[in-house]
């Protein structure tokens, strides 16, 4: 498997609180740092990466430093977007009588389960498909795990979803040809630009699939539920032939902290860094200290940084 450090696309994945947003920005910056344009990507609707970098992010790119460039993509906002995009997409081409049944499946199925993720997942394709050639490295802070993990198999749903939209898109024309009894098939155009979405759903999904194009980090912290959270993850992903090659392993007890308390918390701690030796032996792993207080400015961030650019070294070792 390629190290990550040669993957334009990274993903960050992780329970909440442990440290995605921290790691996502960090290894943009080691990664700007090291000359290479960078984009780093929010798609975590609980966004920190403006309050990261002390700048407001927009959903377009807004650049950040010197090789470094943010988005923060708002799901609620890309539904809507999406929604109207679609709508609007379909106004010249439906028929004015089909408009209103139209509008109202495509309603429907936007208060579907998994429409927002759609919309998401809509935008980090274009993120993909566009920005790609534009930039050395894009790296994606994403959501808490369950919501990631749906993310990254959308393709498959979405394959269904749209299945399921061409199918009664096609009952619906039959129907109207046999209604209008005029003998010619009505024309579905419809169709057609479904059919060209599942196309860029599969395009994305081979990119995301090669392991020489996009790499899976996870972020944990040495404590039980994110060890067990992390090993149902990795499995799962596994199930859909993503494979995590790296995890960092964050707020780990420096050496310099004394005291009985931290004494006995780093006993404890030891348990745990030793069962993710032995859990994770396909991975690898780097450890980042825990600061003395929150990574919340650049002197920081840069700090945290440094910890992970090894990382994005050739010679990074296994
Ligand atoms: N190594 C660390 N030492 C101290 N604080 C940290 C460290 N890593 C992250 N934090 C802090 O923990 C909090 C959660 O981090 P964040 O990156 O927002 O997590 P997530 O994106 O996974 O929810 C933030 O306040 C952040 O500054
Ligand atoms: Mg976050």
């Amino acid at each position: 498997m390629t190290a990550i450090h040669s993957n334009k696309i990274l993903f960050v994945g992780g329970k909440g609180g442990v440290g995605k947003s921290t790691s996502s920005a960090a290894l943009a910056v080691a990664s700007a740092r090291s000359g290479h344009k960078t984009l780093v990507v929010s798609t975590d609707p609980a966004h920190n990466l403006g309050d990261i970098f002390h700048k407001e992010i927009k959903h377009e790119k807004t650049k950040l430093q010197e090789n470094l460039w943010g988005i923060e993509v708002n799901p609620e906002r890309e539904s809507k977007r999406y929604i109207q995009g679609v709508k609007d997409n379909l106004q010249g081409l439906v028929k004015s009588r089909m408009v209103e049944e139209v509008h109202r499946q495509i309603d429907m199925a936007s208060a579907s389960p998994g429409a927002d993720e759609a919309a998401l997942f809509d935008r980090l394709i274009s993120i993909i498909l566009e920005e790609a050639d534009q930039f050395d490295k894009i790296v994606f802070d994403t959501a808490p795990t369950g919501h990631t993990i749906r993310l990254l198999t959308l393709p498959e749903l979405m394959s269904v979803w749209i299945d399921g939209m061409l199918e009664r898109r096609k009952k619906i024309t039959d129907n109207y040809t046999e209604l209008l009894n005029d003998g010619d098939p009505v024309d579905d155009p419809i169709y057609e630009v479904l059919q060209k979405r599942k196309e860029k759903f599969t395009a994305v999904r081979d990119i995301i699939l090669d392991s020489r194009q996009t790499g899976f980090i996870f972020v944990l912290i040495p404590e039980r539920l994110p060890i067990l959270e992390t090993k149902q993850a990795i499995k799962q992903l596994a199930q859909h032939a993503l494979h995590v090659k790296t995890l960092i392993v964050n707020k780990v007890l420096p050496e310099h902290a004394d005291g009985a308390f931290l004494e006995k918390r780093r006993k404890q701690e030891k348990n745990y860094l030793d069962e993710i030796d032995y859990e994770f032996k396909r991975q690898q792993t780097i450890k980042v200290p825990l600061f003395e207080e929150d990574v919340s400015d650049m002197d920081k961030l840069s700090i945290f940084a440094d910890h992970l650019s090894t990382l994005l070294k050739e010679d990074a070792a296994k």
